[in-house]
């Protein structure tokens, strides 16, 4: 059985009924908006956040959830949504999910302005019930996603950009959404237990962490992964195999990276080169020991829980983010 399999049986019924209200939940009356959110339903991703939300809830509450659980799931996957949808504008990137992005088929107008009405959408799903402590949780995670992109822009082309900054960055603009997912799993059950809730975000952190590490090293394969490689460089975008391998080489072959980042980075060869240089110096073995390390902290954290089905699925979850081929 496929590991994504082995993590869903647990959660096989929750995931169903998921499927069939997320579309719901992203409704409009304008038809161009419909249209483009059945694109977007249409091509679904590995839908992640829904499986922490569902599994942290399950595994504090002993299998029994509730439509708090549900509703907090579609209000995680709605904003995630938007994010991408704004991410590849902002990226210029036309492809998501092996398909044309937004961006790509509707221009960027559009694109904005959808990100931007499954974003309220979300945030109303909340409203409409009543769920403000559950809404506390998404709207911080929603700040700071924006926060850590524009940290991003404003540092990530630096090339004297620290490991800590790079760290930040990704705490930020992935991990907080991450940790929302686990710790409004939790809260949607038990939202008296602090302590617990306060475990599952920190656990969930630990792991986006790994999560954004793992995404930026698909950056530097060419594995189809249903969206660009190589464009980090491209956008001179500095990730962990990067800042590592700056910080390792001499003095020469980083005044021919740094040349190679800033004046040849639309240069195909050159970036293939630069790419075969960061694997040589083991920047990609370096960001993979620091991926595994975040990793194996979010695991110590799932060992203050007792055994259970749904704690055994998240272990496997927390090894699926970084085995994960897309
Ligand atoms: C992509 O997230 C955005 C990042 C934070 C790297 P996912 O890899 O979970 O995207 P989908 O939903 O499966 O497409
Ligand atoms: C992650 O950023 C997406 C968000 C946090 C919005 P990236 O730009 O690194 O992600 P991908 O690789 O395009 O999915
Ligand atoms: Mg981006
Ligand atoms: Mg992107």
């Amino acid at each position: 059985m496929k590991i994504t399999e082995q993590i869903k049986l647990p959660i096989a019924q929750e995931m169903d009924l998921f499927e069939e209200k997320f579309p719901e939940a992203m409704s409009s009356k304008v038809a161009l908006l419909n249209k483009i959110t059945h694109y977007i339903v249409n091509r679904k991703g590995k839908q992640m956040r829904p499986m922490f939300v569902f599994l942290t809830a399950k595994m504090l509450a002993n299998g029994i959830i509730n439509e708090r659980t549900y509703r907090g799931a579609s209000v995680i996957e709605l904003i995630h949504t938007a994010t991408l949808v704004h991410d590849d504008v902002v990226d210029d990137s036309n492809k998501r999910r092996g398909f044309f992005s937004i961006n790509a088929l509707w221009k960027n107008k559009i694109a904005v302005l959808v990100g931007d009405f499954l974003l309220s959408k979300g945030l109303l799903l909340s409203i409409d019930n009543n769920d403000f402590d559950l809404l506390k949780i998404i709207s911080v995670a929603v700040r700071e996603m924006s926060e850590g992109e524009l940290l991003q822009i404003e540092k990530a082309r630096r090339l004297d950009i620290t490991e800590d900054v790079y760290y930040e960055i990704i705490r930020q603009k992935t991990a907080t959404l991450i940790a929302a997912c686990c710790s409004l799993g939790a809260c949607s059950v038990a939202p008296k237990d602090t302590e617990g809730i306060e475990k599952m975000r920190k656990f969930g952190e630990l792991i986006g962490m790994a999560f954004q590490i793992k995404d930026d090293l698909f950056d530097y394969t060419e594995d189809a992964i249903g969206k660009p490689t190589g464009i980090d460089i491209k956008e001179q975008k500095m990730t962990l195999p990067m800042i590592y391998t700056l910080n390792q080489c001499n003095p020469k072959e980083k005044s021919w990276l740094i040349n190679s980042i800033k004046n040849h980075n639309k240069d195909k060869k050159r970036v293939a080169e630069v790419i075969r240089f960061v694997k040589d110096q083991n920047g990609l073995a370096y960001a993979e020991q620091k991926m595994i390390e975040f990793q194996q902290k979010a695991l110590n954290i799932l060992q203050d829980f007792p055994d259970s089905a749904y704690k055994e699925a998240l272990e496997l979850m927390v090894n699926y983010v970084i085995k994960r081929k897309k």
